[in-house]
């Protein structure tokens, strides 16, 4: 069955990242019904800092872009079925707001959502060292029934360059939402 997922990009470095799986997903939209992409207001800060642009003219008419603060949106309740969200980067700022359940942006209301309903919430955090705190918050929101899923490239699958580390990291994103696509680079696939 096609999927509605939540995709949020929030204000940490590396964007390219975010970019990079909305992408993926837009490649793959046939495995979607909807993706509800929300970019937060930092996001777009930091995408100025890092002289990224956003460009979402790729996007299939089966992508809504939603504003950070419209929560009347469909998914900001619990009674409009999705699959749940990633948040991808995840800043420690959204990490901290949506451990503790405090919403004052759309993208930490979906979050509470994805809790309470016990729905997908995958975080790609973006952070280095973390502190304490941050490792808290990560405990508390995987202890709650979100995944931590930082970009940590493999090697074992001999990837060609940083192109081919982000492709391989954005499948394993696809796994967890439950949507298996074909890929030959993964571990022992043809034995
Ligand atoms: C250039 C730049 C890079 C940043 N990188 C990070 C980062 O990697 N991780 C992080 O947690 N915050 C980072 N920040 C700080 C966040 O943008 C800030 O905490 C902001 O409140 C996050 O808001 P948001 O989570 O609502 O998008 C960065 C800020 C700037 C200007």
């Amino acid at each position: 069955m096609k999927k509605r997922i939540v995709v949020a990009l929030t204000g940490a470095s590396g964007l390219k990242l975010g970019d990079y799986f909305l992408r993926k997903v837009a490649e793959n939209s046939e495995f979607f019904e909807k993706v509800f992409v929300i970019v937060s207001d930092n996001a777009k800060l930091v995408a100025d800092a890092e002289n990224f642009s956003f460009d979402f003219s790729y996007f299939p008419e089966n992508f809504v872009l939603l504003n950070q603060n419209d929560f009347s949106a469909p998914v900001a309740s619990g009674s409009y079925p999705f699959e749940g969200m990633v948040v991808i980067p995840c800043s420690m700022s959204s990490l901290a707001s949506m451990a503790s359940g405090v919403g004052t942006n759309l993208i930490h209301r979906v979050a509470d959502v994805c809790l309470k309903e016990g729905r997908k919430l995958i975080v790609v955090p973006r952070e280095t060292p973390f502190s304490l705190v941050h490792i808290e918050n990560m405990r508390k929101l995987a202890l709650s029934g979100g995944r931590i899923v930082p970009f940590i490239p493999s090697f074992y699958n001999n990837p060609s360059g940083i192109e081919d580390m982000l492709d391989f990291f954005c499948i394993r994103i696809f796994d967890l939402l439950g949507v298996e696509i074909k890929d030959e680079r993964r571990w022992r696939i043809d034995e």
